[in-house]
């Protein structure tokens, strides 16, 4: 059970890490453009904060990063795949679910760069993410939800499917909006999901929690507790 931060702002990312011990980053030029800072100065403030954690590879704690999503060829992705994939080892590469995308995920695949198969909105569409032997695949859930669609057959398809033919690609639920989603996503068997810290942060509190921490201070001030 994983729980990635998708974000790339650097506060949001020591909090993740401090609250929750997150295990690894998800990131997007949506989240790049959101930190207010330039592509590359971002991420090499990301990896080289994670390394100082002493993460010293994508096993230990993956960073994705996307190709710019400009490009349409094949070649374009894997040659920015490969210089991400030199800057640091934390770095998987993400790239869209399309033509392109794919054949660049086989062939970065086959040079041991890893790669996360991102912007997938259908149990079809999972197939060729472990086919072309991807880290990770990431279905968002919480798109489709604004689009009035239910996702839950959808993330139980993509896992059973991946379990049914052994394949390695690890199923990482995206955009998820709310702890339902988060808890729906592991009860389906996921590998790991990601979303904002806002996300984690509420879906941690319960009202309950709170009535009960308040009925239990009222009996701790209720009882003797001085010592002998
Ligand atoms: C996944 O890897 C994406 O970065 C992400 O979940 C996109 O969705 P959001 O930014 O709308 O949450």
């Amino acid at each position: 059970m994983k729980f990635f931060l998708d974000s790339a702002k650097m506060d949001e990312i020591q909090k993740a890490y401090e609250l929750f011990r997150i295990d690894g980053i998800t990131t997007n030029p949506r989240h790049i453009e959101l930190s207010g800072k330039p592509f590359y100065s971002v991420i090499k403030e990301i990896y080289t904060w994670a390394e100082k954690q002493g993460f010293k590879s994508w096993e230990d704690f993956p960073i994705s990063v996307e190709v710019n999503p400009h490009f349409n060829k094949a070649q374009d992705m894997i040659d920015m795949g490969k210089s991400l994939a030199d800057m640091s080892k934390l770095f998987v590469i993400k790239l869209p679910c399309t033509y392109a995308g794919i054949e660049a995920a086989h062939k970065l695949e086959e040079m041991d760069i890893r790669t996360n198969l991102t912007l997938v909105f259908s149990v079809a569409q999972s197939l060729y993410a472990a086919h072309a032997g991807s880290l990770f695949v990431s279905p968002f859930v919480g798109w489709k939800e604004a689009n009035g669609e239910d996702t839950r057959d959808y993330i139980e398809g993509i896992v059973e499917t991946y379990a049914n033919s052994g394949s390695q690609t690890q199923v990482l639920v995206a955009a998820l909006r709310s702890g339902a989603q988060i808890a729906h996503a592991f009860r389906s068997g996921a590998d790991a999901v990601t979303c904002g810290l806002a996300v984690y942060e509420e879906s941690m509190l319960h009202p309950f929690t709170d009535k009960g921490l308040n009925i239990f201070t009222n009996a701790w001030d209720g009882t003797d507790t001085s010592t002998k």
